[in-house]
């Protein structure tokens, strides 16, 4: 069985990052025509905090999106498994993620979302693991950077588990494998 070790970022902290986060944005999205699409499951706890610290018009959207690969290409396919229900050509879209990691999925799902034309494509992380990139990729905002470990919480699954904590915590795996 899987265990938590330790906390690695504290509510607080988080709400801080958030709170930076939505400042920015909403300077940046001021007088543009703004589409926030949130990408389920992972990022629903940072996109309800999120949204409610930016304070610009905005009309707020959802995807889902698997993404698979194998190992030794730098580039996948990302399928979508919900779609937005609205048109985003012209617009100034937001993505709402909640990690990005190999940065296989965003680099994917941007290159499908551009196809439609929007204005603008742009991401917001809460978190971020430079350190395991396959592709080259790094969001438009990121919330905390973090270290290669399993995180779990804040929105963050292990086998769909484990979302609802508040604080974001190292989930350690029986075998040591991530
Ligand atoms: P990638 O950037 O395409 O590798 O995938 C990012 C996705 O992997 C995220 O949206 C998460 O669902 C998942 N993920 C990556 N790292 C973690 C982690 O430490 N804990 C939980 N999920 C993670
Ligand atoms: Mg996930």
């Amino acid at each position: 069985m899987e265990k938590i070790t330790e906390v690695m970022i504290t509510r607080e902290e988080i709400a801080e990052a958030v709170d930076r986060l939505g400042k920015q944005i909403t300077k940046d999205y001021a007088d543009k025509d703004l589409v926030v699409i949130g990408i389920l499951k992972g990022a629903s706890v940072f996109l309800a905090d999120l949204i409610r610290k930016i304070e610009v018009p905005m009309i707020l959207d959802f995807m889902q999106v698997s993404s698979y690969y194998n190992g030794t290409k730098s580039t996948g396919n990302v399928q979508i498994r919900k779609d937005v229900d609205n048109d985003i050509r012209g617009k100034d879209v937001l993505i709402v993620e909640d990690i990005i990691d190999s940065g296989v999925t965003m680099q994917c799902l941007i290159r499908e979302l551009g196809a439609r034309e929007p204005k603008s494509v742009k991401v917001v992380a809460a978190f971020d693991k430079p350190s395991r990139r396959k592709v080259d990729y790094s969001a438009d905002y990121i919330g905390i950077e973090v270290p290669d470990e399993f995180i779990v919480g804040y929105g963050l699954d292990y086998a769909g588990k484990y979302r609802n904590l508040p604080d974001v915590c190292v989930l350690e795996l029986d075998g040591g494998d991530k």
